[in-house]
C-alpha cells in the first residue's frame, strides 16, 4: 500500500526496473514483459520513462505482449490501444517497434489472430512480468466477470458496466465505445511467471476487496490471482476503503 497513484507508479517503477536490470536481457535472451492500457498504469509509464531518459533501464531487449485491444476502431483511433500505447510509453522509450506485439481488433480473422497470439507468446518463451491494471467490475484486462479462470486470448463482449467506465475516453458518448475486444485470457496471465497489478482510486476499492478477502471467484477475474505462486498487488490508500 503506497499514498498515491504517482507513489505506486515509483514502486511499480523500481520494481520492473530492477527485474529487468537483473535479468540482464540480451538479444539471444529477451525479457518478455506483458504491458496494460487505462489510467492505472499511467504513472508507472511516466516513471519507467524517466529511468530510459536517465540511462538507467533500456527497453532494447524487452519484447511486450499488451493484454487486451478494441475491436471495431481503427488502429490509428485516438483511444486504440495501439496508439494510447505508442502516445503513452513505447514512443518515448527505445523500444524497437518490431519486438512491440499488440492484438489486431480489425485482423479478418479474430479466432486466428487470438491462437497466433498465444502461439507468439509461447514462441517467445512466456511472460516474465505481467503488470495489469484492473477495472471497477475487477477484470483483469477485458476478462469480464463470468470469465472463465482457465480461459485463453480470445474474442470478449464488453459488460456494460465497462462500456459506461470507458465511454469518458469517447466524449463520453455511450455508443461510441466498442462492444467487444480481443483480451489474453486469465489462464494467459497466470502463467506468466510473475503477475503485477496496479489498483488505485476508490472506485476499484469493492473489486479489490472482493479479489483478495473473498475466495477465487470468476465474477471478480481478478481474484485467481490467489492462485498465482507470485503476484504483487501494488495500491493507493483511496483503494483500500473497503479492506
Ligand atoms: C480497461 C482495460 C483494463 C484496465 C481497465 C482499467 O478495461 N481493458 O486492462 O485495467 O480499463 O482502466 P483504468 O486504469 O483507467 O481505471
Amino acid at each position: 500500500i503506497r499514498d498515491d497513484p504517482v507513489a505506486v507508479g515509483d514502486y511499480v517503477a523500481n520494481y520492473i526496473a530492477k527485474r529487468i536490470n537483473d535479468f540482464a536481457p540480451t538479444a539471444s535472451k529477451p525479457f518478455v514483459l506483458g504491458l496494460p492500457t487505462g489510467s492505472s498504469p499511467i504513472p508507472t509509464y511516466k516513471a519507467l520513462i524517466n529511468k530510459v531518459k536517465e540511462g538507467s533501464l533500456s527497453f532494447k531487449h524487452v519484447i511486450t505482449f499488451n493484454m487486451d485491444e478494441y475491436v471495431g476502431i481503427p488502429r490509428d483511433h485516438p483511444e486504440s490501444y495501439h496508439t494510447f500505447m505508442f502516445r503513452e510509453f513505447f514512443s518515448h522509450t527505445d523500444i524497437p517497434p518490431s519486438q512491440v506485439n499488440l492484438l489486431d481488433g480489425n485482423a479478418e480473422d479474430l479466432v486466428a489472430e487470438c491462437n497466433a497470439y498465444e502461439s507468439r507468446i509461447k514462441q517467445c518463451g512466456g511472460i516474465e512480468l505481467f503488470l495489469g491494471g484492473i477495472g471497477e467490475d475487477g477484470h483483469i484486462a477485458f476478462n469480464e466477470p463470468g470469465s472463465s479462470l482457465a480461459s485463453r486470448t480470445r474474442i470478449k463482449t464488453l459488460a456494460y458496466d465497462t462500456i459506461l467506465a470507458n465511454a469518458r475516453f469517447f466524449n463520453n458518448n455511450i455508443a461510441a465505445v466498442p462492444r467487444m475486444a480481443l483480451t489474453v485470457g486469465v489462464a494467459t496471465v497466470l502463467e506468466a511467471r510473475e503477475v503485477v497489478v496496479v489498483v488505485t482510486g476508490q472506485r476499484k476499492s469493492l473489486a479489490l476487496s472482493k479479489a483478495i478477502e473473498d475466495g477465487v471467484n470468476h465474477l471478480w477475474t481478478l481474484s485467481a490471482l490467489q492462485l498465482h505462486p507470485w503476484a504483487l498487488i501494488v495500491v493507493d490508500e483511496d483503494a483500500t476503503a473497503e479492506l
